[in-house]
């Protein structure tokens, strides 16, 4: 039995533990429309013994969607949808915030308005594919264009429309998704931001809209302590990479810690095997500018034990542990992680899309030990 003095199984601050629930996009939103509905309730409600659940990356509009049937927070049908979720959750104690995202470029036509071209920092195409329909079959990404200087200020808006629509759906927070090269990210890096204007070039400029998002989500939520962000500082998925990671991100800490932010999330890797050498310098550093502003917590994420998780809140690493893949098969992660297990293994086939297979149908452990 884990010790009854687990660090990842007490409370920090209204948080019941800190075994968090990392955001898994899962596409079994009703279509047409990206509507959350009942079966989407019954799976984060199944999860509601997490510390925090961080909801799937969720379009803030309907120009910031990547791929087929993942939910939107820009209609009233879908906050009504969201409120069904979010009232499940609570109802077993439960709390959770929603990943607002925009995908910038890494999007397919088929998916936007008037089969609009994606927008990005640039008008270079993501080496990545998506999927567009129930087939889930993967496209190459549509070639995106620029964004002109005087549309920035909309898009901010757009995060601002969607956390509005947070708060009336019940979420207990929002959690900026800065991360896995989608559209804040593709301002945030050197590697892809290519702008000439003041989005684009020095390190301040790159940063300028990520953090007037930021500003802006947390002046709209009314509180710090109910935002998040999200960062990817060392992945090089989808052809986004930076110079100088640890100034990059370290920089963007800070001004995320200086609006008081409640967490900063990490990932720091998907496979610990393969660890890059640098995670161990960067992190540290990101996190020490984070704090040392005047951000609460920071947040481990990435192919993490529970006994990797223990050992590094217990070392002052990190605050929570948000897991990922572990939460899809073991909906009682908590209770799994106190018992030492048994712990399932995820099934990536059933990973996007489809109904309650891979998603809902996963017994709980009193029910999991008899069968
Ligand atoms: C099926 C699946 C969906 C994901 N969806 C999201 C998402 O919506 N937003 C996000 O920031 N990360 C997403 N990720 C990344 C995870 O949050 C996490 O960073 C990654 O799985 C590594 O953590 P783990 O080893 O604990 O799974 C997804 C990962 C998987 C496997």
């Amino acid at each position: 039995m884990t010790s009854p003095d687990s660090v990842l199984l007490s409370p920090i601050d209204s948080y019941a533990n800190r075994v968090w629930m990392a955001p898994l996009t899962r596409s079994r939103s009703s279509m047409p429309g990206n509507v959350p509905n009942e079966l989407m309730a019954t799976y984060y409600e199944q999860r509601a013994s997490s510390g925090l659940i961080i909801a799937e990356a969720t379009p803030i509009s309907p120009m910031a969607h990547g791929y087929y049937a993942t939910p939107g927070i820009h209609s009233d049908e879908q906050v009504a949808g969201w409120k069904l979720v979010t009232d499940r959750v609570h109802s077993k104690g439960g709390k959770i915030f929603l990943q607002l995202w925009h995908v910038g470029r890494v999007s397919h036509s088929v998916l936007l308005p008037d089969n609009q071209q994606p927008v990005s920092s640039t008008d270079v195409i993501s080496q990545s594919k998506t999927y567009i329909d129930h087939s889930m079959e993967r496209h190459d990404n549509t070639p995106p264009r620029a964004l002109e200087t005087d549309e920035i200020p909309g898009i901010v808006q757009e995060f601002v429309d969607a956390t509005h629509r947070a708060k009336a759906a019940g979420f207990d927070g929002v959690e900026i998704h800065g991360a896995n090269s989608y559209l804040l990210d593709q301002f945030t890096r050197d590697g892809v931001n290519n702008r000439t204007d003041q989005y684009g070039g020095s390190l301040e400029n790159r940063l300028r809209f990520p953090l007037m998002v930021a500003k802006a989500v947390v002046e709209t939520w009314g509180d710090p302590s109910g935002v998040g962000y999200r960062i990817s500082p060392l992945s090089e998925h989808k052809d986004v990479r930076d110079s100088d990671p640890e100034a990059t991100f370290s920089a963007l800490a800070r001004g995320l810690g200086e609006l008081k932010l409640e967490y900063l999330h990490a990932v720091e890797t998907w496979d610990r095997s393969e660890l890059d050498p640098r995670v161990e310098q960067v992190i540290p550093a990101i996190v020490k500018s984070f704090k040392d502003a005047g951000g609460k917590h920071y947040i481990g994420n990435g192919d993490y034990s529970p006994e990797q998780a223990e050992s590094a809140i217990d070392s002052g690493w990190c605050d929570a542990v948000a897991f990922g893949r572990p939460w899809i098969p073991n909906p009682d992660l908590p209770a799994r992680i106190a018992n030492d297990g048994p712990y399932r293994t995820p099934t990536p086939e059933t990973f996007y899309g489809g109904g309650p297979e891979g998603y809902t149908e996963f017994a709980p452990l009193e029910e999991a030990s008899t069968n």
